[in-house]
């Protein structure tokens, strides 16, 4: 594991984005992997002022709300066309349906999607109790895309974004640890003081399911971009 630190948000998410632009100039980029939730979204908003072209590159997100349709405000699809999809051309892009009739189909449907488009570099934030995409503690670092259902603390962090309690959905797909440590390279961005246990557990803990994210250190190439604040337990 490379750990970069930085400043702040804003200097953490020009460094991730010299490392997507570096690789994209190298042609080494045709599918990459993104993430939602607060962090990601000062590197996306660094990537539109760019001037990297993206138009034949293909995007998979690693997870998505069941029961939201792609209009709904708290969708991820919604997320995703709102910060980066409306203003930068890709190729095509790809998010769990959260409207699928059958579960088991769509994990398949989408698993079949990542092998066609294999990811060449995958952007994570982190979750405080460590989980990547939506794979919550106690999920197997076998797992391929699969529905979760979210434990109590993600779903009051997340609830931030809803209006009512009750409007946060209990389940999502998500990538599994298998599918995302399938990426030829990953990029995780975590900023903030909520962060520093479970980044001192990702980097310093042992591997385990306990904490999903520490399947990381099994990875040959990955760059933890994090601030002072995260990183202060390391
Ligand atoms: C959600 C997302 C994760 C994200 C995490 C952290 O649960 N599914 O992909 O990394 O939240 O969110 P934030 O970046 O808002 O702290």
């Amino acid at each position: 594991m490379q750990l970069i630190k930085v400043e702040d948000k804003l200097s953490g998410s020009k460094e991730g984005l010299k490392i997507i632009e570096s690789a994209i100039k190298a042609q080494k980029v045709s599918t990459l992997g993104l993430a939602t939730g607060s962090t990601p979204e000062t590197l996306y908003a660094e990537f539109i002022k760019s001037d990297i072209d993206t138009s034949e590159i293909t995007t998979v997100n690693l997870d998505e709300y069941v029961g939201l349709a792609a209009d709904d405000p708290n969708s991820y699809h919604y997320y995703m066309n709102d910060l980066l999809f409306s203003k930068k051309k890709f190729k095509e892009s790809y998010l769990p349906d959260g409207l699928a009739k059958d579960a088991e189909a769509e994990c398949n449907r989408y698993e079949a999607i990542l092998n066609e488009h294999p990811v060449d570099i995958q952007i994570l934030g982190i979750g405080t109790n460590g989980h990547i995409g939506f794979n919550e503690p106690g999920t197997s670092f076998d797992s391929l895309t699969h529905k979760v259902l979210l434990t109590e603390s993600t779903r009051e962090a997340n609830k931030i974004y809803f209006e009512k309690e009750e409007d946060v959905p209990t389940h999502a797909y998500s990538m599994g640890i298998k599918s995302i440590l399938n990426a030829k390279k990953i990029i995780l961005l975590a900023f903030g003081k909520s962060k520093a246990e479970a980044i001192k557990a990702t980097v310093n803990g042992p591997i385990t399911e306990d904490c999903p994210a520490s399947a990381l250190q099994n990875h040959p190439d990955v760059t933890i971009i994090v601030d002072n604040e995260a990183a202060s337990l390391l």
